[in-house]
């Protein structure tokens, strides 16, 4: 599929996104293990998430889905999954096989974890080593370096540990393993990253103590299922927010968009950028904050993004090389050497197809330098089948002259589905 877009002077209007996706897969896997029902609101329905749902579903999970993006588990606690009779499909997501990795890795029985050609080349050594450190059975491609992973379930061992890169991934991945182990497992993070796990643990009465150096897991406690209500995606927000930024005479507002201070590294620069964000109706549910976000147009300058802030926004970096083509002066991403093994190497894409609309923009290992402002032209692009690329290329083709094709958008669905609608609402 292709998505053609042309120029747009200016985004005007109301909107809500889709749920959060790192929240919606964590719901899903921790209501699977809990004790009792749980019911999430706003589950996010796309294609990642999908996927956790259908391998957390072959692991015996007891889950319907509602035609309102609720979803209603009957959790059987700690040791109620079954060894699934197939390979586990991760499809694209990450999210997913890591985690599950993670979960299974503790469990009585034998699993196989596969996903797409993405999966297959993204790094899995960053949790097989820990979890071997556990004493967990998994083998993989270049030992235990790529999927597909197979592990044998097994009783494991307290670990302390510190992350070698900021991984919520990993993180979560070492957490749901230690909620196996009898005794405490202590990990610490080179920076803070997301917190959603932690934070859902918490109202599952998981047996969780956090310090500003550490967290360490109890495991053996049995979790409590409960009431989710998982807010607006602000990963998903972040191209509206970013659209309404550049775009002449926008003011739009999100709805009930998840601020959780992990994830608000976008606002925290566009701020610094000098883009007008106002948070309004602030609220906590399901001990996660959201507010509505209103975000108007201003003249922007360049900005400096550093190694400790890079995890609270790593998904809105491909985007940010979008907004810095409108700033004056110059934007420098330092430190964001992840993005390189992404769904594909988000400096490369980004930088590859940037150039291709006009914009002044320089490859670094581990981040990439934009000198502003700089008018762009429509061009056929590609997504390179990524989400956060096409999304991002969309918000540049909106600043275009021209018409601006991008490529394979289908991939989109990882995230987003409905992201044209939306869009066309603020049109
Ligand atoms: C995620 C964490 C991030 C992020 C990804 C989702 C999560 O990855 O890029 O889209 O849900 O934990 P890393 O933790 O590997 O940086």
């Amino acid at each position: 599929m292709e998505l053609v877009l042309e120029k747009n002077n200016k985004l005007r209007g109301n909107i809500f996104v889709p749920g959060d996706k790192s929240i919606s897969h964590r719901s899903l896997i921790l209501g699977s293990i809990a004790q009792g029902e749980t019911r999430i609101y706003n589950f996010l329905n796309s294609l990642d998430c999908l996927k956790t749902l259908e391998c957390v579903q072959a692991l015996g999970a007891e889950i319907e889905l509602g035609k309102d993006n609720s979803v209603k588990i009957k959790g059987e606690g700690l040791y109620g999954l079954q060894e699934p009779k197939d390979i586990l499909d991760v499809g694209n997501s990450g999210t997913t096989i890591r985690l599950l990795t993670g979960l299974l890795s503790g469990q009585n029985f034998y699993s196989v974890l596969n996903g797409d050609v993405s999966i297959r080349k993204r790094p899995m050594k960053r949790i097989v080593e820990p979890l071997r450190l556990m004493g967990a059975d998994i083998w993989g491609r270049k030992d235990g370096q790529f999927a597909p992973l197979s592990v044998r379930g097994n009783k494991l061992n307290p670990l302390h540990y510190t992350l070698p890169v900021a991984s919520a991934q990993v993180k979560t991945a070492l957490l749901l393993a230690g909620l196996y182990i009898t005794g405490g497992t202590i990990i610490k993070e080179p920076l803070p990253t997301r917190d959603h796990t932690e934070k859902m643990l918490e109202i599952m009465q998981a047996d969780l103590k956090i310090s500003p150096s550490e967290i360490k897991v109890m495991g053996g406690k049995e979790l409590r299922g409960t009431d989710i209500f998982i807010p607006g995606d602000i990963s998903s927000a972040a191209y509206f927010i970013a659209a309404a930024s550049i775009l002449k005479d926008s003011q739009i507002t999100i709805r009930q968009v998840g601020v959780n201070p992990t994830r608000t590294g976008i606002i925290e620069i566009l701020k610094k950028m000098g883009t007008k964000i106002e948070t309004l109706n602030y609220q906590i549910k399901s001990n996660e904050p959201q507010a509505d976000l209103k975000i108007e147009y201003s003249k922007l300058k360049g900005v400096e993004i550093k190694k400790e802030n890079v995890p609270f926004l790593i998904d809105e970096l491909p985007l940010i090389a979008v907004v810095a083509t409108q700033a004056q002066g110059k934007t420098v991403v330092s430190g964001a050497r992840e993005l390189r093994v992404k769904e594909t190497d988000r400096i490369k894409a980004m930088v590859s197809e940037l150039k291709k609309m006009g914009a002044d923009i320089k490859e670094k290992e581990d981040g990439f330098i934009v000198n502003g402002p700089t008018g762009l032209q429509g061009a056929v692009c590609e997504s390179y089948n990524d989400h956060r690329i096409a999304m991002s290329l969309a918000v540049a083709a909106l600043l275009a002259e021209g018409k601006t094709i991008i490529k394979n958008s289908e991939c989109i669905d990882i995230s987003f589905p409905g992201f044209g609608k939306t869009l066309q609402k603020l049109i």
